[in-house]
């Protein structure tokens, strides 16, 4: 067994590639031209080259030729405070705490914590990507092999076991995204499920607490917090449940994962009674179901889409995150489909999987500016309620 990990995780490290570069150290994050930057922005093309020009923007690096090279999102973001459109959360807005929870594995977890997580920085936000499976999935997609590049105490580890500890601010990383922090996750963090479930037996459950205390504890420097659990209800997860204040539930919509699911609603409204007998509420701002993983080719994931959208009605997200090879493509290369900077596949599947991609993060984006008190007027005046 230990000789069979050594060769995979050897696999993995030459899937890294480029050296001994690991993660954020080698990665750059795509830039955006002037067109799609005026976009994010809020602000006209034409303002963004002024603001060069008078010098309230710097320049911008040119090609030989004199072609802008595209902006990076630290200077998209560094236009948003010039030009005063930063969508930040005011202060008495609550910190949004998303947990993409389901116990079931494969459904897709990781995936949509990485994308949306990428997205919401994308579009301006202080987001933080929170990895609670040993089994790193999320970890590996911002470029880290686990257990070669992440030590035991980079990760949320140390935190939860020593109560010691106030401020979870030494496992932030920093990523190639501007604006978005990763707390990686390795095999180590497999013990904080035992050792936990052994001290909360010895009557210790405040230890349940953990997750939301280190949370709380850089919570002033972000907007999202993002939770990407391990598939299964143990303590880690239980720790996730009490830290979060919205839920996302991947469905794939096949019957097995269907029929998984069930109980895992079951499970967790069960959980929930009891975290809050303990004196321990879950308390949700708001609970989405989103179908995952959709080859809407097959008709019996039709049949499911339509059972599953009648079924759970408004608590289903509006789009459908499709499977898609563009997905399995970048996460071959430990890449998310925002880092691609070109298809893979087909210039086609890459736009139809972005398009997708960007419509889910959407409605998950007004879900939580919606929590915003600040944020009310302006997604009025969009029409957005
Ligand atoms: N929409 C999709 N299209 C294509 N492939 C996908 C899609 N969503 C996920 N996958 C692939 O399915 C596999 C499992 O996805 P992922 O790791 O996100 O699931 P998970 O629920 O986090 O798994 P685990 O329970 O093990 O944590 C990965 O290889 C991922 O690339
Ligand atoms: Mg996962």
């Amino acid at each position: 067994m230990a000789d069979l990990y050594d060769r995979a995780r050897d696999v993995l490290a030459s899937l890294r590639a480029h050296g001994d570069e690991k993660g954020t150290e080698r990665r750059q994050a795509p830039r955006f031209s002037i067109t799609r930057t005026a976009e994010l922005v809020g602000r006209t093309p034409a303002a963004i080259r002024e603001a060069e020009k008078d010098g309230r923007l710097p320049t911008v690096e040119r090609t030989a030729t004199g072609r802008r090279i595209g902006y990076t999102l630290a200077e998209i973001n560094a236009m948003r405070r010039v030009f005063g459109t930063r969508n930040w959360r005011a202060l008495g807005d609550p910190l949004a705490i998303i947990a993409v929870q389901n116990f079931k594995g494969g459904v897709g977890k990781s995936t949509v914590s990485t994308h949306l997580a990428q997205y919401l920085a994308i579009r301006g936000y202080r987001v933080c990507l929170i990895d609670c499976d040993s089994q790193g999935s999320s970890t590996t997609m911002f470029g880290y092999v686990p257990d070669l590049d992440i030590a035991e105490e980079d990760t949320l580890y140390p935190f939860i076991r020593n109560t010691e500890m106030s401020s979870l601010a030494y496992a932030l990383h920093e990523t190639h995204w501007d604006g978005l922090y990763l707390v990686p996750a390795n095999l180590k963090l497999y013990s904080a499920e035992y050792e936990l479930a052994a001290q909360i037996a010895r009557a210790d459950k405040m230890l349940l607490n953990r997750l939301a205390e280190g949370i709380a504890s850089i919570g002033q420097h972000f907007d999202v917090v993002i939770l990407d659990p391990p598939p299964a209800l143990g303590t880690i997860s239980l720790t996730v449940m009490r830290a979060a204040n919205a839920l996302l539930v991947p469905i794939p919509p096949t019957v097995v994962d269907f029929t998984s699911t069930t109980t895992f609603l079951a499970m967790l409204h069960e959980t929930m009674g009891v975290l809050q007998e303990q004196g321990m509420p879950v308390e949700l701002n708001w609970l989405r179901i989103l179908a995952t993983r959709a080859d809407e080719q097959k008709s019996m994931q039709r049949e499911l889409l339509g059972v599953m959208r009648k079924l759970f009605g408004e608590t289903m997200l509006r789009t459908v995150l499709k499977d898609s090879a563009e997905i399995d493509n970048a996460s071959a290369r430990l890449m998310t489909v925002y880092d691609l900077d070109g298809p893979v596949t087909s210039r086609e599947t890459y736009q139809r999987c972005l398009t997708y991609l960007n419509a889910v993060n959407a409605e998950v984006e007004i879900l939580i500016r919606l929590t915003w008190p600040s944020h009310i007027e302006s997604l009025r005046g969009d029409g957005v309620i």
